[in-house]
């Protein structure tokens, strides 16, 4: 028995739309928003943004000084504006090892490098890739 219970219509997973608001990295307020979370377990796209995180919580490194959390703060807004908090999925990471060419982000399941990002191609690659389907080969690496 759950401490506590979720009253319809919220007693469905699925039907559950969960904000959470956080400031990341003292600098950015990122909207985590969890609409279906089954979908979440096998999403459509899942992106993973350099913003050279260490295993220690600090964030050092070349795509955190070139504007990484920033980019991360687009595509969350990105996916809140165009409702598809049930289809993407995102997570920062730590350092891919070709920092020279940072900001980088991988979107699965193609697999689709991205790099030399700034927060003005993620609108791009989103009208593209993620809601047309075709890599933004301009931006690939
Ligand atoms: S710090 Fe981002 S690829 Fe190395």
């Amino acid at each position: 028995m759950y401490k506590y219970q979720l009253k319809p219509p919220f007693n469905d997973i699925t039907s559950i739309k969960v904000l959470i608001l956080y400031k990341f990295n003292g600098k950015v307020d990122i909207y985590l928003s969890i609409r279906e979370a089954d979908s979440m377990i096998n999403p459509k796209y899942h992106l993973f943004i350099c913003t050279s995180c260490r295993v220690n919580g600090k964030q050092q490194g070349l795509c955190y000084s070139k504007g990484s959390v920033d980019i991360v703060g687009s595509v969350m807004q990105e996916i809140e504006e165009r409702d598809l908090s049930g289809e993407v999925m995102v997570n920062n990471t730590g350092c891919f090892g070709i920092c020279d060419k940072g900001p980088i982000m991988v979107v699965y399941p193609q697999g689709v490098w991205y790099g030399n990002l700034t927060s003005d191609d993620i609108e791009e690659i989103f009208d593209k890739h993620i809601e047309g389907g075709e890599v933004v080969t301009r931006l690939q690496i």
